[in-house]
């Protein structure tokens, strides 16, 4: 019912001639329209244009955005606008990642902000949620998972949570090799799914996609995506590979 989403956060890696390289050498099996699966990449800024021309006609990898502002545009210097990545063509854009969160100062108000910002522009959020590691071992972990996720869709309708997708990425498993097991993975999920069906609405929260996120990769994404609340994956550095990102979609394609 609710189709499995493979997406690549290519963060501050790939300029214009590796993502039009990663396009060419993006296998076609990979690019075809799979029942049950959406595959998408997310290239900063400087390469979305690139990605744009490079992708094959009739792709049916999707393209989204790292970030973006909550304003309409004006005086805030080097900040990118949801009606540009409109004009793009961007069907996503990642918000409060845990790196925005912890080197950019970005609290749960200001992703907020830009989650209805993009919703207003038709850009789908990937919000993004996760506890460090001493949060934890100090047992906090729901707790904090559910201030985030309160915090960041403070205000929206059952309807707006339908089109939102959610990444849970425990910042420990985060570039470490060290995932979530399946069970965690899981069980996190599962806590996220129930707080939104009391937030806004069980068939919203029926709808609500939950990527994983955190070292996902081939040798591990099966287990991962068999869990019945793990709805796909938000992917670093396996992402970066056309292999493995082939690879992946396969994966996801054979849970159907
Ligand atoms: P890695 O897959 O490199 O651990 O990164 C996960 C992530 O932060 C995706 O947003």
């Amino acid at each position: 019912m609710r189709t499995i989403l493979i997406a690549g956060n290519w963060k501050m890696n790939m300029g214009p001639k590796e993502t039009a390289d990663f396009f060419g050498q993006l296998d076609d099996d990979a690019q075809k329209n799979i029942e049950g699966v959406d595959a998408a990449v997310c290239p900063p800024f400087v390469s979305l244009s690139a990605a744009f021309s490079a992708r094959k006609s009739g792709s049916a990898v999707k393209i989204g955005a790292q970030n973006v502002h909550f304003e309409d545009n004006g005086a805030f210097t080097g900040e990118i606008s949801t009606a540009m990545l409109k004009e793009l063509g961007c069907d996503f854009v990642i918000l409060g990642h845990s790196e925005r969160r912890e080197y950019f100062g970005e609290d749960d108000a200001v992703v907020n902000k830009k989650v209805k910002k993009a919703l207003a522009e038709g850009i789908t959020p990937i919000v993004c949620v996760g506890e460090v590691l001493q949060e934890r071992k100090e047992d906090r972990h729901f707790d904090v998972v559910k201030g985030q996720t309160a915090g960041s869709l403070d205000g929206l309708t059952a309807d707006d949570l339908t089109k939102i997708v959610i990444a849970y990425e425990p910042v420990w498993a985060i570039g470490t090799g060290e995932t979530a097991t399946p069970e965690q993975a899981q069980e996190m999920h599962a806590f996220i799914r129930e707080q939104l069906s009391q937030l806004f609405s069980e068939e919203a929260a029926a709808t609500v996609r939950i990527l994983y996120g955190g070292s996902m990769k081939p040798g591990n994404a099966d287990e991962l995506l068999r869990q019945p609340d793990v709805d796909g994956g938000l992917i670093g550095g396996a992402s970066l590979k056309p292999a493995d990102f082939s690879q992946l979609v396969d994966i996801a394609a054979g849970q159907k």
